[in-house]
C-alpha cells in the first residue's frame, strides 16, 4: 500500500463512520504545500449528494479524524476541503521501514504480468535515426519500471527487415555488381560466409536505392520484383538479406549499448513470414479475411467508429506481404513462443491507425485480445524551428552523430564546470558520455510521453534545473555527503526523529516514491518518475542546507540525518537506473 492508499483508508473509514461512501475519503498530495500535506476533497461531493452544507460534513470528519494519532493537524478549508498534517509519530517508523526496505518503498504490482514490450523498430540498411531514439529511451525505462514492479517482461527489438527496403538493397547491389554469386538464378548455396560489402556500403546504398526507387518507376518495378523474390526464398536473396541484417544488427547493437538500451529478443519482421501461408488459410477458411480486387483483406470497421476505419491489406494484390500482416503474424509468433498477457507497442503517434487496425483485426481473429494490447505512442521530437529535429544541414541525424553531439557538449561542459578536474582523460571521457546521455535521456523522459518537444542541447546539459546532469551530481553529491560524515567519524546511521521542516519534506519526498512509481506504471508515463527524482534531489539539497550531520550534537539526531542522505541516495539510485541511467562514481 502507498502512503496516500493508506490515508486514504484511514480517512475513508472516518466517511463510513459517518454513513457515507468509503471513496470518498480519496486523500492526494495537498494543492497548497503552504497550508497542508495532504488533502481530501470527499465532503463536496459528499455534500452535493445529500444535499448538505459541505463544511459541515468536513467538519464531522474532521472531528471524527482528530481521535487519531496519525495527525498532527486537520482543518476544513474552503468551501470544504479536509486539510491533513501527518504527525512524526506516524511518519518515522514509514521512513525507518523503507530505509530498511532493499525496494526503498517502491512500490510492488500486486498481480504482476507476463509482458512483451516492443520498442526498437530501427530498419535494416538504414542507419537508426532520432526518431527511433524516444521509442528506445521510452521503452528501456518502461521495461525497467514494469520489471522492478514485478512483471516478468520480455524486450523485443522488432527490426524492420522485411520490407521493400530490402528488395531496393538487392536491386542496386544487382545493378552495381551484377556478376556476385548471389544474383545467379541458378545458385542454391551455399554463399560465402562474408558479405559482399561493408556496412560503409550498406548505409550509403540505401539512400541511393531509395531514391532511385522515387524517381524511376522501372527501379521500383525491380524492388518490388526482387521483394517478391526474396520472400518467396530465393536463395541468393535470402543469403543476401542475411548479409545485410547482420551488418546492420551489428551497428545497431553498438548504438543502443551506447544508450544503456538492451534487448532480450533481436527478432524481426521477417520471423513472422513463415507464419502467413498458414494464418492465411485459417483467416479464409473463418471467412475472417475477404478478397477485394485481388487483394486479401481484413475488415476492422465497427458501426460506432467516430472516424474513418479502412480494411487492412494482408496480402496485396502482387501477392506481398505488409506491414499489417507481418504485425498479425507477430502477434501470433509472441502468443506461441511466449504467452504474453499483454504486448506493448513504444512506437511514434504517427502509427497510431495501424495499431488500431491490427489490435482489431488479431480480436476479430481471435488470436489476441485487444485490451491486452496497447499502443504506447509518443510525440516528436522537434528542433528549435518547431520541426522534426534535423541536422544542421537538414538532413536527418544519424543516432551515432547524436550521441557524439552530446559527448562532446558534455566534455565542454565538464571543462567549464571544473566537475571532472584532476580527472584522469578515460574517466573524463567516460564521466562525458554518462552526462551526455543523460542529459539526452532525461530529457526525452521528463517531457509527457505524449506531448512533442523541442530539443535545446545547452538547456538539456545544464547542471542546474531540472537536466539530468543535475541528477547526476545529486546522486554523486548525497553519496560524497555521506562517506564524508561516516569518514569524519559520524557515527552509525540510526531511527529517524523528524525535527526540522526540511527533515519532515525529505521524509514526506521519500515516502511519495510507491505513489509516484505506481502512477508511472498505471499511465505508462516515465515523466512522473522524472517529476519524483528532481523532488527527491531538491529536498535532499534543502535538508543538507538546514540540517548539519558532523557537527550536530546529538548523537541520535546525528544518526537519524545519516539515514535519511543514505536512504535518499539509495531511493535516487534507484530511479535513475529504472529511467535508464546511470550515475558516475564520482564528478
Ligand atoms: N520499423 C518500423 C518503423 O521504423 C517500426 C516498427 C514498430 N513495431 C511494430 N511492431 N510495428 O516505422
Amino acid at each position: 500500500m502507498t502512503l496516500k492508499d493508506d490515508l486514504s483508508a484511514i480517512v475513508g473509514d472516518a466517511f463510513a463512520g459517518e454513513g457515507l461512501d468509503r471513496a470518498l475519503g480519496a486523500v492526494k498530495v495537498a494543492d497548497r504545500p503552504d497550508l497542508a500535506q495532504f488533502q481530501c476533497n470527499g465532503a463536496l461531493a459528499a455534500a452535493k449528494a445529500a444535499k448538505k452544507n459541505p463544511r459541515e460534513i468536513a467538519g464531522a470528519i474532521a472531528e471524527k479524524l482528530s481521535a487519531r494519532s496519525e495527525f498532527e493537524e486537520i482543518s476544513v478549508a474552503g468551501p470544504g476541503f479536509i486539510n491533513l498534517k501527518l504527525s512524526a509519530g506516524f511518519l518515522s517508523p514509514r521512513v525507518d521501514a523503507l530505509a530498511a526496505d532493499r525496494r526503498f518503498g517502491g512500490w510492488a504490482k500486486p498481480a504482476p504480468e507476463k509482458i512483451v514490450i516492443d520498442y526498437g523498430g530501427p530498419n535494416v540498411a538504414k542507419p537508426l535515426h532520432v526518431g527511433h531514439l524516444r521509442a528506445a529511451i521510452i521503452g528501456e525505462s518502461l521495461k525497467r519500471i514494469m520489471r522492478f514492479a514485478g512483471d516478468k517482461v520480455t524486450g523485443d527489438v522488432h527490426l524492420g527487415d522485411w520490407g521493400l527496403q530490402m528488395g531496393q538493397l538487392i536491386s542496386e547491389l544487382r545493378l552495381r555488381q551484377p556478376d556476385l554469386v548471389y544474383f545467379d538464378p541458378e545458385a542454391k548455396g551455399p554463399f560465402p560466409a562474408d558479405p559482399p560489402i561493408s556496412l560503409a556500403d550498406l548505409e550509403e546504398m540505401y539512400p541511393a536505392a531509395s531514391a532511385a526507387c522515387k524517381a524511376d518507376p522501372v527501379r521500383a518495378d525491380l524492388a518490388r520484383k526482387a521483394t517478391k523474390e526474396l520472400q518467396s526464398g530465393r536463395p541468393g536473396y535470402r543469403a543476401l538479406w542475411r548479409h545485410f541484417v547482420d551488418l546492420s544488427v551489428n551497428a545497431m547493437k553498438r548504438d543502443y549499448a551506447d544508450l544503456d538500451v538492451e534487448f532480450d529478443l533481436w527478432k524481426g519482421e521477417a520471423d513472422a513470414d513463415p507464419l502467413i501461408p498458414e494464418l492465411t488459410e485459417d483467416l479464409k477458411s473463418r471467412g475472417i479475411i475477404e478478397e477485394s480486387d485481388g487483394a486479401q483483406i481484413i475488415r476492422v470497421a465497427r458501426d460506432d467508429d467516430k472516424k474513418e476505419m479502412p480494411p487492412i491489406i494482408f496480402i496485396n494484390s502482387e501477392g506481398a506481404v505488409g506491414y499489417h500482416a507481418t504485425d498479425v503474424a507477430t502477434i501470433v509468433d509472441r502468443k506461441r513462443e511466449l504467452d504474453p498477457d499483454r504486448i506493448l507497442y513504444v512506437v511514434d503517434a504517427r502509427q497510431r491507425l495501424h495499431f488500431e487496425q491490427v489490435f482489431r483485426a488479431v480480436d476479430k481473429a481471435g488470436y489476441f485480445d485487444e485490451a491486452k494490447l496497447e499502443h504506447l505512442w509518443f510525440g516528436t521530437m522537434n528542433g528549435k524551428d518547431g520541426k522534426p529535429f534535423k541536422t544542421r544541414e537538414g538532413g536527418t541525424l544519424k543516432l551515432r552523430d547524436f550521441i557524439d553531439m552530446v559527448t562532446d557538449r558534455a566534455r565542454e561542459r565538464l571543462a567549464e564546470s571544473g566537475f571532472a578536474e584532476g580527472f584522469s582523460a578515460e574517466e573524463t571521457e567516460a564521466v562525458a558520455r554518462q552526462v551526455g546521455i543523460a542529459a539526452l535521456k532525461f530529457a526525452d523522459l521528463s517531457n509527457p510521453r505524449t506531448s512533442d518537444y523541442i530539443f535545446d542541447l545547452d538547456r538539456f546539459m545544464a547542471f542546474e534545473g531540472k537536466t539530468g546532469p543535475y541528477l547526476l551530481y545529486a546522486s554523486v553529491r548525497v553519496r560524497s555527503v555521506v562517506a564524508k560524515a561516516q569518514a569524519a567519524g559520524a557515527g552509525d546511521a540510526g531511527p529517524v526523529k523528524l525535527v526540522a521542516d526540511e527533515e519532515t519534506d525529505l521524509a514526506l519526498t521519500l515516502l511519495g516514491f510507491a505513489d509516484a512509481l505506481q502512477d508511472a506504471y498505471a499511465r505508462r508515463l516515465p515523466h512522473l518518475l522524472c517529476d519524483h527524482a528532481f523532488a527527491l534531489a531538491q529536498a535532499f539539497s534543502k535538508f543538507y542546507a538546514a540540517c548539519r550531520i558532523v557537527d550536530e550534537s546529538d548523537a541520535s539526531m546525528r544518526a537519524s540525518r545519516l539515514t535519511l542522505a543514505q536512504t535518499a541516495g539509495g531511493q535516487l539510485d534507484l530511479i535513475l537506473s529504472l529511467l535508464g541511467f546511470s550515475a558516475p562514481d564520482r564528478m
